[in-house]
């Protein structure tokens, strides 16, 4: 039996619809509820507990909603909570985390650059990853406060995020990098300034595409597919001012899904 029953996908504001955009791609006839904690945003610069709590309303909202897959659309809130979500929800999760493995395999200077939040850097989870699939490879990390905000607030002076771009990429010239990860939703919206940046010879690499491909394996594997045919609905919902939100979401997706309601 098709199960009608919405993919629910959080993030603390309009990063995770990169996340969305792939999914959508993949899988246009699933319907997805999207919640942007706006109240909380940007997630990156608070203590690992709070980011905790904030995970866990977010999948109780969501589930609530009647979500029947959570995708955590966000690398912070993936790094620090997925293992509290899945310990506490009854509900399949597909999590993210800054794709240090592909950039491990594709880097041919052998020297990456992950762009992260301070959050996701710091946690037990990254350590791991670079430990495990980096080994032989130096791997930069670059918090970038100021970045997340920028995204959701819109660039009121664009030489301020020239400025702040220029100096989180800094590494990339200093030390020869050739491949930089967005580790953080947010960031693949800035993806094209970011390679006029650095120049083309340097790689971009980001997860919403392997996000998505997750998605379809365990809805597959888990019986949770909606009928092929009719398109899903995209719904938007969010935890601080619902106009602000969708102007973001308009703003960031330039039209992408039609009129954002
Ligand atoms: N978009 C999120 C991420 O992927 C969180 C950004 C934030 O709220 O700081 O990490």
């Amino acid at each position: 039996m098709p199960d009608p029953r919405p993919i629910g996908v959080f993030d603390s504001g309009v990063g995770g619809l990169t996340v969305v955009t792939e999914i959508r791609k993949l899988l246009p006839h699933e319907s997805i509820l999207y919640y942007a904690d706006t109240l909380h945003c940007p997630y990156g610069p608070r203590p690992a507990t709070e980011i905790r709590q904030l995970a866990v309303k977010a999948g109780e909202f969501l589930l609530g909603q009647g979500a029947k897959l959570i995708v955590v659309a966000c690398n912070t809130a993936s790094s620090v909570a997925l293992s509290a979500l899945r310990a506490t929800l009854d509900v399949p999760f597909v999590g993210m985390v800054p794709a240090v493995k592909p950039a491990s395999l594709a880097t041919r200077a052998h020297k990456v650059l992950v762009l992260a939040t301070a959050a996701t850097v710091e946690t037990e989870v990254f350590g791991e990853l670079v430990a495990q699939f980096a080994s032989g490879i130096e791997v930069h990390t670059q918090a970038c406060p100021g970045l997340v905000d920028l995204v959701e607030c819109g660039d009121a002076d664009p030489s301020r995020l020239e400025s702040l771009l220029r100096h989180y990429l800094e590494p990339v010239s200093i030390y020869g990098l050739d491949t930089i990860v967005l580790g953080c939703t947010h960031f693949v919206f800035l993806r094209d300034e970011i390679q006029r940046m650095v120049g083309n010879d340097v790689q971009i690499i980001d997860t919403g595409g392997a996000v998505a491909r997750q998605v379809q394996r365990v809805l597959a594997e888990r019986g949770l597919e909606a009928a092929s045919g009719a398109p899903g609905n995209l719904t938007f919902l969010c935890s601080g001012d619902h106009e602000s939100f969708l102007a973001a979401a308009r703003r960031v997706l330039g039209g992408t899904f039609g009129a954002v309601r």
